[in-house]
């Protein structure tokens, strides 16, 4: 195949746009398409104020301002784009299963397969197909089945080419990845293919970053990169519970442990359970293949990950209660943070829709502030779980935008996301504000415990046992 100098990336999300974005400006000899069916998300995209596209992540309204008009396009017309690419990426989601076989465990391959078959159907010319969603392992032979018996003649190579940047850091991970992984056939069409990839990433990866494996290879790798780094937060997670009998303080063992390089230390903060739209789906379609395999202790294994991050979620939401003498019936309780991490609006899976939603089946009254989250997407959230109706959960939660008052007349406070700006709140005037005893469950470990307490504030952190009375 020629030098690539066309491309398309189905799906604009939160991998799609970020990733072609960086594409497009460090390519400027490369058109880059993204293309979606979600027009509002296309409208956000081409926002003339560049700080309202869809995806917040630091320096990324940098980037599409430098390529937008000039080799970055958002579009609607996805037909046209597919037709005119030699490379297209496919970035659709693959969320959870919800009905049917694999309910609850298996990858929902729907978007995918409808990507196959609309570019079977428009394909006049050869072209390279790019999984970058994450997808389970094997996926690319259903993707060629597909594709390879449309009778046109038109020859198509696979390549799996996942994404590992996390949200927050998209810009940077994407900046300097720690590795590109490509897989491809090995056969000489499929060489040829993934050197066209290759050669796209060298004009910014050093090429020592830029790892090629075949096809299955690459497609587990990425299932299970998510696995060890979710694995790692339920095991320290797993600590906290020791800490807290014991009068170890988990951020000391972390330090300690961490400090071994064969551990290292990153990925080693307790925290109220991970959430984000991919450790728990990944980890379950990886517990869902190594079952259709029929390995029960493998499948056993990875999914005790996701049972520890449930019980840490819950724990945390009846420390709430227990510490507020057994009852939050009626109480005001402030939520700061309702994301699933901080430097980003996503809230996909984000602990906190947990936490309120159990606190919310005690009758609480929650006001959450977030400083990227809109209101509406807190209800969606809650809303999505079905657990009451949309009217009970609209009185019983509400969304403030301005976190002194979100906190004002409260009985606690409940840090879920660590926005760097809690820690530079007036936590004297909150205090003055709420009411008495003033509580704080830091479930980020975000805040100086100690200066709280010097102020007033009962503090209860993660895996620490000081336990205010
Ligand atoms: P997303 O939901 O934000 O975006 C997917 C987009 O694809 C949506 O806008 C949807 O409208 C669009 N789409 C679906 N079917 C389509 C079709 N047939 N034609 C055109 N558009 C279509 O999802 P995301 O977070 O960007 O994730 C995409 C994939 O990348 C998933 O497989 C995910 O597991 C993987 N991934 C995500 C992250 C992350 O941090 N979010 C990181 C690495 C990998
Ligand atoms: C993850 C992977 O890191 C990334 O490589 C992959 O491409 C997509 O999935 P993401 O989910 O965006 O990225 O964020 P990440 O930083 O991994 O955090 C996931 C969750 O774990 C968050 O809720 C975060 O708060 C939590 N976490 C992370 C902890 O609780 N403690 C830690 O030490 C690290």
């Amino acid at each position: 195949m020629e030098n690539i100098t066309k491309i398309c990336c189905i799906g604009a999300g939160y991998v799609g746009g970020p990733t072609m974005a960086m594409i497009a400006k460090k390519c400027p000899h490369i058109q880059v398409t993204v293309v979606d069916l979600n027009e509002a998300r296309i409208k956000a995209w081409n926002d003339e104020d560049v700080n309202n596209i869809p995806v917040y992540e630091p320096g990324l309204s940098d980037v599409v301002a430098e390529a937008r008009g000039r080799n970055l396009f958002f579009s609607t017309e996805v037909d046209k784009a597919i037709d005119e690419a030699q490379m297209i990426f496919i970035s659709v989601n693959t969320p959870t299963k919800t009905y049917g076989a694999g309910k609850g465990q298996a990858a929902d391959l729907k978007w995918i397969e409808l990507c196959a078959r609309q570019i079977a159907n428009i394909s006049k010319d050869n072209k390279i197909i790019v999984e970058k969603s994450t997808l389970p392992v094997r996926t690319a032979s259903a993707i060629k089945d597909i594709l390879t018996h449309t009778g046109n003649g038109v020859q198509f190579q696979i390549l799996s080419n996942p994404e590992f940047l996390a949200e927050g850091t998209a810009v940077e991970d994407l900046d300097a990845p720690d590795r590109v992984l490509i897989g491809g056939d090995n056969t000489p069409e499929g060489k040829v293919a993934v050197q066209a990839l290759v050669d796209i990433y060298a004009n910014w990866v050093p090429k020592e970053r830029i790892l090629t494996t075949n096809v299955w290879s690459s497609e587990l790798s990425k299932l299970t990169a998510n696995a060890f780094l979710a694995q790692r937060v339920s095991s320290i997670n797993s600590l906290t519970e020791i800490c807290e009998q014991t009068e170890a303080d988990i951020n000391e063992v972390a330090k300690a442990i961490g400090t071994d390089s064969r551990i290292g230390p990153k990925f080693l903060k307790a925290s109220v359970g991970f959430g984000g739209s991919c450790f728990q789906k990944d980890i379950l379609n990886l517990v869902y293949i190594a079952r259709s395999y029929g390995l029960q202790e493998v499948a056993d294994y990875w999914e005790q990950v996701i049972i520890m991050n449930d019980h840490q979620k819950r724990r945390f939401a009846n420390q709430i209660i227990k510490n507020l003498y057994n009852t939050v019936n009626g109480k005001k309780i402030a939520f700061f943070g309702w994301a699933f991490k901080k430097d980003t609006n996503d809230t996909r899976e984000s602990a906190a829709i947990y936490v309120a939603d159990h606190l919310l089946n005690e009758q609480a009254h929650i006001s959450v502030y977030d400083p990227k989250v809109p209101e509406n997407q807190v209800y969606a959230d809650l809303d999505y779980l079905n657990t009451r109706e949309a009217e009970e959960n609209k009185a019983g939660v509400q969304v403030i935008t301005d976190p002194y008052e979100a906190c004002k007349g409260s009985h606690a406070i409940a840090v879920l996301t660590e926005w760097d700006e809690f820690k530079g709140y007036d936590w004297q005037r909150i205090y003055d504000n709420m009411l008495k005893p003033a509580k704080i469950f830091d479930g980020r470990n975000l805040l100086d415990a100690d200066k709280l307490r010097a102020i007033g504030f009962q503090v209860r952190s993660i895996g620490t046992n000081v336990l205010d009375k």
